[in-house]
C-alpha cells in the first residue's frame, strides 16, 4: 500500500535564520490493513511527517509511493493535480483541530464525503447523522454550526467524516486527545472495523490504550535539535 524510503522534512526558520530538522531518515513499509503507530515526545516530528504523507508539506528528501488503483505513485514528487487525485480516491487524513468552514451544519460537513462521492443527498445526511449520534454528539447540534463547537464535538464531525468514506490510507494525528471515553470506545470500534476491512493507517495517539491490539508496529521518532547555519 504505501513505502516511505529515507524520508525528511526541514523548515527554514526565516527569522532566525537557520534549519530545524522536523525528522529525518524514515522508512517504512506498510500493507493494507496494517497499522503503524507513530511515536516520540512533543516535536519529535510525528504531526510533520503525517502532513508530509498527506502532502500538505513537500518533504525535503526521500520517496512516498503510494500503491494507487492505476500503478504506485510518488507523493514525493507528485504535482498538485495528483496529490489532489491521491486525496480525493487514496488518503484520508484526520487532522488534530477541524477548521471548519463558517455557516455549514454539522450533519452537513459530515455528510460532505458521500456527496462528493454521489450518494443521494437525504441517504448521506441519513448516514451521517446516525454516526454522529454514535460518537455522542448531542442530537441538538446536528444542526448547529461546528464553528461554534467544543473541541471534542468538532473532533467528532472530524472522524465521522473520515470513517462515512473510508479511503484505502488513513493517517491520524491524535483523533482521540479531546474525546470523552464513550467516543472513544466508539472510535475504537470504528477504527477495529476499517483494519478488518483492509485500511491502512498511520496513526498518533494520545492514549495507547485507544489503539490496544491494533498496532503491527511503532516507529519512534525524537527530537532534532541539529540546527544548520543558514
Ligand atoms: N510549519 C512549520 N514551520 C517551522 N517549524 C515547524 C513547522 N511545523 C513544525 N515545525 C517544527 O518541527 C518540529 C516537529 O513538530 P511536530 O508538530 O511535527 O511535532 P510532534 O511530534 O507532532 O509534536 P506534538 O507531540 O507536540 O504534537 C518542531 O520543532 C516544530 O517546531
Ligand atoms: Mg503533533
Amino acid at each position: 500500500m504505501l513505502e516511505v524510503w529515507e524520508l525528511e522534512k526541514r523548515f527554514y526558520l526565516h527569522r532566525l535564520g537557520r534549519e530545524v530538522v522536523a525528522f529525518q531518515g524514515v522508512s517504512f513499509r506498510l500493507k493494507a490493513g496494517e497499522f503503524l503507530l507513530l511515536e516520540g515526545p512533543n516535536g519529535a516530528g510525528k504531526s510533520s511527517l503525517l502532513k508530509v504523507l498527506y502532502r500538505t508539506y513537500r518533504p525535503t528528501a526521500g520517496a512516498i509511493w503510494l500503491q494507487t488503483g492505476q500503478g504506485p505513485l510518488d507523493l514525493a514528487q507528485a504535482g498538485e493535480r495528483e496529490v489532489l487525485w491521491a486525496r480525493k480516491h487514496w488518503v484520508g487524513y484526520a487532522r488534530q483541530f477541524l477548521d471548519p468552514r463558517p455557516r455549514t451544519p454539522a450533519l452537513e460537513v459530515a455528510a460532505e464525503p458521500l456527496l462528493w462521492a454521489g450518494l443521494p443527498r437525504e441517504e448521506a445526511l441519513a448516514r451521517a447523522r446516525e454516526l454522529l449520534l454514535e460518537l455522542g454528539l448531542r442530537e441538538e447540534l446536528l444542526e448547529a454550526f461546528p464553528t461554534a463547537f467544543s473541541g471534542g464535538e468538532r473532533q467528532k464531525v472530524n472522524l465521522a467524516r473520515i470513517f462515512l468514506r473510508p479511503l484505502p490510507l488513513l493517517l491520524l494525528d491524535e483523533p482521540t486527545a479531546s474525546l470523552d471515553p464513550g467516543a472513544r470506545k466508539a472510535v475504537r470500534a470504528r477504527l477495529w472495523a476499517l483494519k478488518e476491512q483492509g485500511v491502512a493507517m498511520v496513526g498518533v495517539f494520545h492514549h495507547p490504550e485507544d489503539v490496544a491490539g491494533l498496532v503491527d508496529r511503532s516507529l519512534r521518532l525524537e527530537v532534532r535539535d541539529v540546527a544548520f547555519r543558514g
